[in-house]
């Protein structure tokens, strides 16, 4: 597995596979990684002959205040992973410097109301750090296709969306969300959970599952779902930031359930903020 960190090493390294003919998929991370990070480089194995990773904690996606600074950070660990899946042909590791040399001044936003809702209602900007290093990325790694989880559902909707708007040659694959044994959705940001936080966290995917029931006994009004979710959660005693029925590709705010919608939720668990989803696929 090779480790990169130049920028023009890794233009050296993707033309080398281009002028090969091989295929590339590309899966971004920011490391602290955990099995739902491996099982997208796993699934990009599947379909291409050459996987790409990325780590890289991205100062432009972090609000002044948040856990930029204190980001799980253990490269040495994460790398021993990726060699130990054979998953991953190549790790492109850049240097914060060289991604945002002294007076960086371009930005890629959506214009729409993509970031606006959802968790971008209190993280504003964090979707504008986030497409401006994914577009940067791709103009770098250069992929046939994007591997992204299901578990950051906003990023992946508005990542999908710059790829169309920007004309990039690439497709998106996003794959599903890998939870730990008792349904708490994999995130590194896991590890800031004391004992008592981890064993109320999986609350989240609880109150999902409580509204998917609800749905398949035939429940179709988001007023009525959102109510109970949050009641279950309440119960749990964490703090909500939100509870929404989505459809799942626009993100626009459903007044009924359809064929295709996605509950997407936010809580804080003490400080520690923790989102999850689950996408709803009706026959009628
Ligand atoms: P990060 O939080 O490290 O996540 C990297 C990728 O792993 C994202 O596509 C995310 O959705 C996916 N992922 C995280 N937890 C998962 C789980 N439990 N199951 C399946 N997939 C999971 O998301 C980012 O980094 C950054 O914003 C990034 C896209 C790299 C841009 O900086």
């Amino acid at each position: 597995m090779k480790v990169i960190s130049a920028i023009k090493e890794m233009h050296e390294y993707v033309d080398k596979l281009k002028r090969r003919k091989h295929t590339i998929g590309f899966a971004p991370t920011m490391g602290a990684l955990h099995e739902g990070h491996l099982s997208l480089m796993a699934a990009a194995k599947q379909a291409n002959e050459k996987v790409i990773a990325s780590i890289f904690v991205n100062p432009a996606q972090f609000a002044a205040g948040e856990d930029f600074e204190k980001y799980p950070r253990d490269v040495k660990k994460d790398l021993k992973l990726l060699k130990n899946t054979k998953n991953v042909d190549c790790v492109f590791t850049p240097d914060p410097k060289e991604i945002y040399p002294d007076g960086y001044a371009t930005y890629v936003e959506l214009g729409n109301e993509m970031p606006k809702g959802l968790c971008g209602a209190t993280r504003p900007g964090h979707f504008k750090g986030v497409t401006t290093v994914v577009s940067m990325l791709l103009n770098i790694v250069k992929p046939d296709r994007l591997y992204l989880g299901q578990k950051d559902l906003q990023q992946a909707m508005i990542i999908k969306k710059m790829i169309y708007d920007l004309k990039y040659p690439v497709e998106t694959v996003i794959c599903p969300i890998l939870r730990e044994k008792d349904g708490l959705a994999m995130s590194s940001r896991n590890m800031y959970l004391n004992p008592d936080e981890r064993n109320t966290a999986p609350a989240l995917h609880k109150s999902l599952q409580m509204a998917e029931s609800m749905i398949e006994l035939g429940e179709r009004d988001p007023q009525v779902l959102v109510r109970e979710i949050k009641r279950k959660l309440k119960e749990a005693n964490v703090e909500i930031d939100y509870v929404e029925v989505v459809d799942p590709d626009t993100l626009v705010k459903k007044d009924r359930v359809g064929s295709r919608s996605a509950i997407a939720a936010a809580i804080y668990v003490g400080k520690t903020r923790l989102i999850d989803n689950t996408i709803i696929n009706l026959k009628e």
